[in-house]
């Protein structure tokens, strides 16, 4: 297998010319963002009260959680073992201070899969828990990430670029992984009921904050270059949203239409849509008005 275009050799050094490095960049200053915050510890958190508290839960309360955190632990490995390719890419084409960001992006999607492999571990979670892995998970993690991640292999044109740059970050990461923290929250942060994943969800989402920042000024990027390519985008967006929201309707069938925690979570469904409009809205924005959004939007 050979990739197209792969460099042999290197020009010449950034860092030893007298361009050192772009302090300015917006991927250098996401890399300072996340040496300052992305430095947790998954073992430092406590998961005493949710051992005690999910062994009390009822069976059903139980399936709800257990069903997060058997789509979220396999999704954050999913993003850890197929990032590789998007890594190499900006290394391929040169782009330093990507790719000293990037050094973080993995170390961080690695901790974020420890984390829930280890509340699992504390809290005695630790039966097979891949029946809760519907077949719009599948298609989704299963076979359109990797598919899209692994072909940057083989083409590292801008058309493979954005499509897997859309699939990683804006559809896994801006749609399917900010609306799981929201049901966390939402069902879980009141409750007190795991107080352990509270605290680490918060970690992960500044975390995740900076990834889809990433991702969105890597597709803005692109687009800038050459305009057509947002056709690529959004036939992307349109491919994985039938799936994606497939994937949240199959979650909600746990709950059997009761409001368990007070929470009515039929509206996980709107809150999905809502963030894939929001990352629709931010890239088409850019096509518009690209000189105004060169500085990286951090994500919220
Ligand atoms: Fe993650
Ligand atoms: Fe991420």
């Amino acid at each position: 297998m050979e990739m197209k275009g792969l460099k042999k050799s290197h020009e010449q050094f950034q860092s030893s010319s007298d361009k050192l490095l772009d302090w300015d960049h917006p991927m250098y200053k996401l890399y300072e963002k996340a040496k300052k915050f992305g430095g947790w510890n998954p073992k430092d958190i406590d998961f005493s009260v949710d051992r005690e508290n999910f062994a009390k839960a009822s069976p059903k309360e139980q399936a709800l959680i257990a069903q997060l955190v058997a789509m979220f632990g396999a999704g954050e490995e999913a993003v850890t073992l197929d990032f590789l390719p998007v890594m190499y890419t900006m290394a391929n084409e040169g782009r330093l201070e990507d790719t000293i960001y990037l050094t973080t992006f993995l170390y961080e999607e690695a901790k974020h899969t420890e984390f829930f492999a280890r509340w699992r571990q504390e809290v005695g979670l630790t039966e097979d828990l891949t029946k809760y892995h519907s077949d719009n998970y599948k298609k989704v993690f299963y076979e359109k990430l990797p598919e899209a991640m692994n072909a940057l292999y083989t083409d590292n044109s801008p058309q493979a670029q954005i499509r897997a740059l859309t699939t990683y970050h804006m559809v896994v990461e801006g749609m399917l992984a900010e609306s799981g923290y929201h049901s966390f929250r939402l069902g879980f942060q009141a409750s007190g009921l795991i107080p352990g994943i509270i605290a680490g969800i918060k970690n992960l989402s500044r975390d995740e904050g900076r990834h889809i920042g990433f991702g969105t000024y890597s597709i803005q990027r692109l687009i800038a270059q050459d305009p057509k390519l947002y056709d690529v985008f959004s036939q992307t967006m349109d491919d994985l949203l039938p799936y994606a929201i497939g994937l949240i309707n199959d979650t909600l069938e746990i709950t059997e239409g009761e409001h368990m925690y007070g929470v009515d979570w039929s509206q996980m469904t709107d809150y999905a849509v809502s963030q894939y409009t929001r990352r629709e809205a931010a890239i088409s924005r850019a096509m518009k008005h690209w000189d105004e959004y060169k500085e990286i939007e951090e994500d919220a």
